[in-house]
């Protein structure tokens, strides 16, 4: 069938390469005339692993065309798939401007009657009921959140843990459920509200979670217990699993903190009184405090210290800064008089942008790990890029001045850190 796409971000771009993976032909809209010129010569404006080479592919085969003409990608299509953004507002609320525009713009065109409206942007509960009422047309408006990691999103796209399509017109839900075969998955078909309430109550979930496991980190450090080996045996309960378990920086990214938020907007909206999230909320914040604190209590004070970053992005296997860890610790390092060096192997232009050096005077990029290092005090490991842990612990010893490495990720052998001579904290490691 062809599918068109509005929106070429993470869940659009991805959606439409692995789309044409299964066979279909897909014409994605972006409206950005410089994203349009990037995607139209085959090169992916986002870092995500295996995009890129998709992109190329289904260019190259002509089963992906680019356009910025709505009515042209809707020409024949059997289904619309919105992904365009909706990035968080101050209050929590989903900003829908760009949805509104496009909800709108979509009640202009010509749209044959049988085409399907699929909402996959991440949308407060109503939205697809509102939908559908402003589109003023007979065409059935469907949900169909995406439970994307960015990362891993053509796997999380081929191996989901479930398909979620919700709406009021079964054989439309059958029509789009049907667009994802041949992947195995359990097949959830609701209603609009349960949908769109699902992906809220999944990222709400995964936060508590994490939120959970970097508290029971804290305690176990503070009795001077092994809180990863706590954390596995919690993991081994079938009623838990060993998932987003893994204490660190706290998490960050453009969706798990904006979808926290979301849920809290709409609860205060509907008179709904939250007391987990707003709590799972604190945790990760003070997550980032104790890092801090941590330097501090270590080095007797940040001022006039050299400390080394290493890693940048919220998460390894992207570029992506929103929600990181770095983007806030940097900053207060800075503020108490640290001179930082720091390094990633893909965010190293969003933080320059991010942390300009007017801004960010005190802060270093280094293009290598190890230049990061070079007479630094302490090394504060913020993401678990695999080959942070490739460097001998020689290595890192030769090039310090100091021998703190704290190490958020728990990525680096303690062992062998000591071995040499430094001293090693992760997190929720005993002393
Ligand atoms: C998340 C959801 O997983 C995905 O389903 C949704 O569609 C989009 O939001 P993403 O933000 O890409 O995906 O990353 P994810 O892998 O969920 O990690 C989120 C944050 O939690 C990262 O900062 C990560 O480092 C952190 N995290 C994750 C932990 O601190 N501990 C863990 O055990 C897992």
């Amino acid at each position: 069938m062809k599918i068109a796409i509005a929106g070429a971000g993470y869940v659009g771009l991805t959606s439409a390469v692995c789309f044409c993976e299964l066979g279909h032909r897909v014409s994605l809209i972006e409206i950005d005339p410089g994203r349009l010129g990037d995607l139209q010569a085959g090169h992916s404006p986002i870092f995500e692993p295996g995009v890129p080479e998709l992109l190329l592919a289904h260019r190259q085969s002509g089963a992906l065309t680019v356009t910025d003409s709505l009515q042209a990608a809707v020409d024949g299509a059997g289904a619309l798939f919105v992904c365009v953004g909706t990035p968080p507002r101050a209050s929590g609320a989903p900003d829908l401007t760009a949805l509104r525009h496009l909800i709108g713009q979509i009640g202009q065109v010509e749209l044959s009657p049988d085409l399907v409206v699929v909402l996959k942007s991440t949308v407060p509960p109503g939205t697809n009921r509102w939908a559908r009422s402003a589109l003023g047309l007979p065409n059935p408006v469907v949900s169909n959140p995406e439970f994307l990691r960015e990362g891993t999103a053509i796997a999380d796209f081929f191996q989901p843990d479930r398909i979620i399509v919700g709406g009021p017109d079964h054989e439309a839900l059958l029509r789009v459920a049907g667009l994802y075969a041949p992947i195995e998955a359990p097949l959830l078909l609701t209603d609009w509200e349960e949908a769109e309430l699902i992906k809220y109550a999944t990222n709400g979930f995964l936060a508590l979670k994490i939120s959970y496991a970097n508290e029971i980190a804290s305690l176990a450090e503070a009795i001077g217990a092994d809180g990863l080996q706590i954390l596995t045996g919690l993991g081994l309960d079938h009623r838990v699993g060993p998932a987003f378990l893994k204490p660190g920086p706290g998490y960050g990214g453009s969706c798990l903190p904006k979808d926290l938020a979301a849920l809290r907007w709409k609860a205060r909206q509907q008179g709904v009184r939250l007391e987990l999230l707003p709590a799972a909320e604190r945790v990760n914040q003070r997550q980032r405090e104790r890092l801090i604190d941590r330097l501090r209590a270590e080095l007797g004070g940040l001022a006039g210290t050299r400390i080394a970053v290493w890693g940048l992005a919220f998460k390894a296997g992207t570029d992506d800064l929103r929600g990181a860890a770095s983007a806030t610790v940097i900053p207060a390092l800075l503020q108490e008089g640290a001179e930082v060096r720091a390094h990633d192997f893909a965010a190293l232009t969003a933080f320059e942008q991010l942390c300009p050096p007017e801004q960010c005077s005190g802060l270093r990029l280094t293009q290598k790990p190890l230049e990061a290092l070079h007479e630094a005090d302490a090394l504060l490991l913020l993401t678990e890029w695999p080959a942070y842990a490739e460097i001998p612990p020689e290595a890192i010893q030769q090039a310090m001045r100091g021998d703190l490495v704290l190490d958020a990720r728990n990525l680096l052998d303690g062992v062998a850190v000591r071995k040499v001579g430094l001293r090693y904290r992760g997190i929720g490691r005993g002393r």
